[in-house]
């Protein structure tokens, strides 16, 4: 038997690491009560493949830790290391066998760079949005054999990189979106068996991205050019190293990408390509436009800003299908992909020399069955093939990503006429391990489930955005910060969290200020608030510098992200004690979103009708609450006493000045999302919760049975209910169809998330288009509610990382007969699937080795097979601790 699933900082897959990572595995075995009791690490260089003199050796460490275990080496610059590990368990006297050994390479250290940034721009074109062609050919030794190599490289702006001909690796849109100014990616790619000896030639495509194209309402945001950076490291037997780097050996060119942006799409004229550019023998003539790369002067501090890509580059994901090719009431023709995403359209299409070919994405039709583009605001994501000659060809774009589940034809090739075989789509985002699976009796939650998935998929490539699709697709922190839970779910998110969190930390201002977007290019352009001052440190948005670490850190159970991110998230609740008047308010001249886009804003408002000061109160609590904590989990002693007095003063302010002597919330309180967020935080004693709780629920009796809530009251609102006896509340809102709800969405034909809920409205109009995405995650953040109570699948924040669970599974016999729920932990499988039929309920759960849980079965009336497990009677229902294992239970629940 073998460990699996050797993880490396939480990731079955990786790029390359700037310091050693730290290990993680599953035990094998399906056992009941199945521990580790000891492991053994072994890390050598990979050519000492038998680990005969390893770098680095635990032996054998009693312990059970077998997630996040660092490797205490020094990490020497590009070096390809391998890894092993075994454990031994309580099961069994020996050890098993040693698990199959996995490689990894290291980074560069700031002073191994010997690269300079170098760029096809000069003069700079700041305007211009075309993408360049970079070469330069180099010799390899044929004297002694290859042992490693390694390239690589980044790009101030967005690039492809190629090698003797062939584009290497699969990752999009590399480096990604960063705080440019402070942290830049740059992406390993290894060659082994790919350099001949001779002649060799390394290649980039280079185009503008989030760098120098348009992003938010300006360009050139972090420059007017765009640059490159690359180290090829080859190493060969007899132990000599060659380092081809860039320099202004390096020749340059127009490509045939003639424009390409984030926003507007991308124009291709393949009259432009040079045939064989990247490969050896080719002559960069300058009559052709080729010519020498220019230097660019960067500070040699800014190497310090240059990280490896770990894990989770953006890559093409699922293809799907055109399903069909039809004529809209107003003439237009249309390609219908079926799904709403975040992508590109594949063309294959034949044509003569001069003729192209044009769509325009879009994500919906309109109420008369018409395209409908005027939610995309400035964004064009229009794409032009122009040919070059006579043939077939296939066409995605390079430098750009679409939001769209439609491509209107603007223009097909003469002579031929589209149909659904021209055409197909691609899902474009960060890979990440696909974790969370949840199936139920109701297809209709199912598509909701599905939709979840889909807004995730497209607003996960890189950073987490809004939406994919109108002119904006920014990191906006508060819809992180509430979908960061139902993320954790739905994929192993850690990798994509720990990446933009390092970018929220880079953007946060000294006085501990948190942008609205991160990368925060608000600040840059400007947004063009009446106060410029107004981008940064926003209630509920801001607190995502807080709440997303210690959502990463629950799900994940690794201590360093809390440890990294602790003086940003101190950073931001100083910011708002130091604003905050003696009561806890802190009314800032900076701009508040409030319970965004709430059914309960005045007219023509888009924030709901909940107090800013509350709002902003609850949340400065909060914050100071999770802050406590981390500070006492990395014994920071005296912050943590601080904190936990700062929360326990905010707690008796908010009683103060909104709870009354009945015990209810104010008058000017009277609104769902006050109600949710005094709950979900802890912010009143103890006697007024279940009093509050009610009148929630008679608030949403009142409202005809629906919610009214927005941003930050919705994705806590089917908790907060759930935990005061009101669950079947929560599942009639779940299950509600008509507007405004979830389900309402999935009836009027939703494949993603709304970002309004009246997006379509229940006549079959749509919403004003100045705020009418169809692909916002926000709302699907019920989702986390969904796993965690439906499923019953919860982390415990004292042994995080599901070392134990809660497991709470609870049964809405009313809508569902059965469910079934699973998540991938670093653990191994941890599920529960129910049925149930007249109040008997047939549960079989799964938990992981070398973890534990509870297991709360809180509608119980009998027990009636307990598998083995000692159920006793709890407060609601029956209660048993349980170790590893499948467990088939029975029990009635009326
Ligand atoms: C975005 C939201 C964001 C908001 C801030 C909008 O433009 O699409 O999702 O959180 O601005 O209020």
């Amino acid at each position: 038997m073998k460990i699996r699933n050797l993880r490396l900082n939480g990731q079955l897959e990786w790029m390359a690491f700037a310091e050693m990572p730290a290990v993680g595995w599953e035990i094998p075995g399906r056992g009941r009560n199945l521990q580790q009791t000891a492991y053994e690490i072994q890390v050598a260089l990979a050519e000492d493949t038998e680990f005969a003199s390893p770098v680095y050796a635990t032996g054998r460490v009693e312990a059970a830790a077998a997630q996040f275990v660092q490797i205490e080496a020094e990490a020497l610059p590009a070096t390809l290391y391998h890894l092993r590990v075994r454990a031994w368990t309580n099961e069994a006297s020996s050890a098993t066998d040693w698990s199959d050994p996995v490689c990894f390479w290291t980074g560069l250290g700031d002073a191994d760079w010997q690269g300079q940034f170098i760029t096809p721009e000069r003069p700079p074109r700041p305007r211009e949005s075309c993408a360049f062609y970079l070469r330069r050919s180099f010799t390899v030794r044929g004297d002694s054999p290859i042992k490693s190599a390694v390239l690589y490289m980044t790009a101030l702006g967005v690039y492809r990189p190629f090698l003797n001909g062939k584009r290497l690796g699969d990752t999009e849109l590399a480096p990604g979106w960063t705080a440019y100014q402070a942290h830049l990616r740059y992406q390993a790619y290894p060659l082994e068996g790919r350099l001949e000896p001779g002649e060799n030639v390394l290649g980039a495509l280079l185009g503008a991205g989030w760098f120098k194209g348009t992003i938010g309402q300006g360009r050139c945001n972090y420059g007017r050019s765009t640059a490159l950076l690359a180290q090829l490291v080859i190493t060969y037997a007899d132990g000599s190293r060659d380092t081809i780097a860039t320099d202004t050996e390096w020749q340059c060119a127009l490509s045939p990408v003639s424009f390409s942006e984030i926003y507007d799409g991308e124009i291709y004229d393949a009259r432009l390509e040079e045939e064989h550019w990247s490969e050896p023998g080719f002559q960069p003539l300058a009559e052709r436009g080729w010519r020498a790369a220019a230097p660019v002067r960067v500070p040699r501090d800014y190497f310090k800003a240059l990280r490896p890509t770990e894990a989770s580059p953006v890559k093409q994901q699922e293809s799907l299908p055109a399903l069909r090719v039809f004529e809209t009431p107003a003439g237009e023709r249309v390609v219908d992909f079926g799904q709403n995403l975040a992508g590109w359209v594949e063309t294959r299409a034949a044509g003569e020399e001069g003729d192209y070919l044009e769509l325009k994405c879009f994500e919906m039709l309109d109420e008369h069955g018409n395209a409908y583009t005027i939610n995309l605001g400035a964004a064009q994501q229009t794409l032009i093939y122009v040919f070059a000659r006579q043939g077939q060809v296939t066409f995605a774009p390079h430098f750009t990503f679409q939001g769209f589940r439609y491509a209107q034809i603007l223009h097909f090739p003469e002579g031929s006429e589209p149909g659904t075989g021209n055409f197909s789509s691609h899902a474009v985002y960060s890979a990440m391990e696909r974790t969370g699976h949840f199936l139920s009796s109701s297809p209709l939650l199912n598509r909701f489930m599905e939709n979840v998935l889909w807004s995730m998929r497209s607003n996960f490539l890189d950073i987490p955005t809004d939406c994919p699709q109108r002119s904006e697709r920014l990191g906006w922190l508060g819809d992180a910060q509430i979908f960061a839970p139902t993320a954790c779910y739905l994929y192993n998110a850690d990798a994509f969290f720990r990446k933009w969190l390092l970018d929220l930390a880079c953007d946060q201002r000294e006085d501990g200020g948190v942008p609205h977007v991160v990368p925060d290019v608000l600040t840059y352009s400007n947004w063009g608030y009446a106060n410029p001052s107004s981008t940064y440190a926003a209630t509920g948005w801001a607190d995502a510098a807080v709440l997303c670490p210690w959502t990463v850190y629950l799900a994940y159970g690794d201590r360093e992200i809390l440890a990294r991110q602790y003086p940003s998230m101190r950073a931001w609740v100083e910011y708002m004690r130091s604003k905050a008047d003696e009561q806890g308010i802190w009314n800032s001249d900076t701009m508040q979103f409030g319970d965004w886009v709430a059914l309960d804003a005045p007219p023509g408002s888009r924030v709901g009708a909940t107090p800013l000061g509350l709002i902003g109160l609850a949340y400065f609590a909060r914050s100071a609450d999770i802050l406590a904590k981390t500070a006492a989990l990395l014994g920071k002693d005296e912050d943590a006493e601080d904190y936990l007095q700062l929360h326990e003063k905010l707690r008796e302010n908010f009683r103060q000045l909104y709870l009354t002597e009945e015990g209810l919330l104010a008058e000017e309180a009277q609104t769902q999302t006050s109600h949710v967020l005094a709950l979900a935080f802890g912010l009143v004693p103890e006697q007024a919760r279940q009093p509050l709780a009610d009148r929630l629920a008679e608030m949403i009796r009142a409202a005809d049975g629906h919610l009214l809530t927005g941003f930050l009251g919705t994705p806590r609102l089917c908790a907060v209910l759930t935990e005061h006896g009101h669950f079947d509340q929560a599942c009639r809102l779940l299950f509600r169809e008509e507007f405004p709800s979830w389900l309402f969405e999935v009836r009027q034909g939703a494949t993603t998330i709304w970002e309004r809920w009246d997006g379509i409205k229940a006549d079959g109009t749509l919403h004003e288009p100045g705020m009418n995405s169809y692909n916002h995650y926000a709302y699907g953040a019920v989702a986390a509610w969904i796993f965690s109570a439906l499923g019953g699948l919860n982390p415990d924040e004292h042994e995080p990382g599901y070392k134990h669970s809660h497991i709470r599974p609870l049964i809405c016999e009313q809508y569902l007969t059965q469910a079934s729920t699973s998540l991938q932990t670093y653990y191994g499988r941890l599920s529960t699937a129910w049925t149930v039929r007249d109040g008997a309920v047939e549960l079989t759960l799964t938990i992981p080795p070398n973890t534990t849980a509870d297991i709360e079965l809180a509608q119980a009336r009998e027990i009636r097979d307990a598998d083995g497990l000692d159920f006793r009677p709890a407060a609601q229902g029956y209660r048993a601790a349980a170790g590893s294992g499948t467990y088939k239970l029975s029990y009635t629940i009326k």
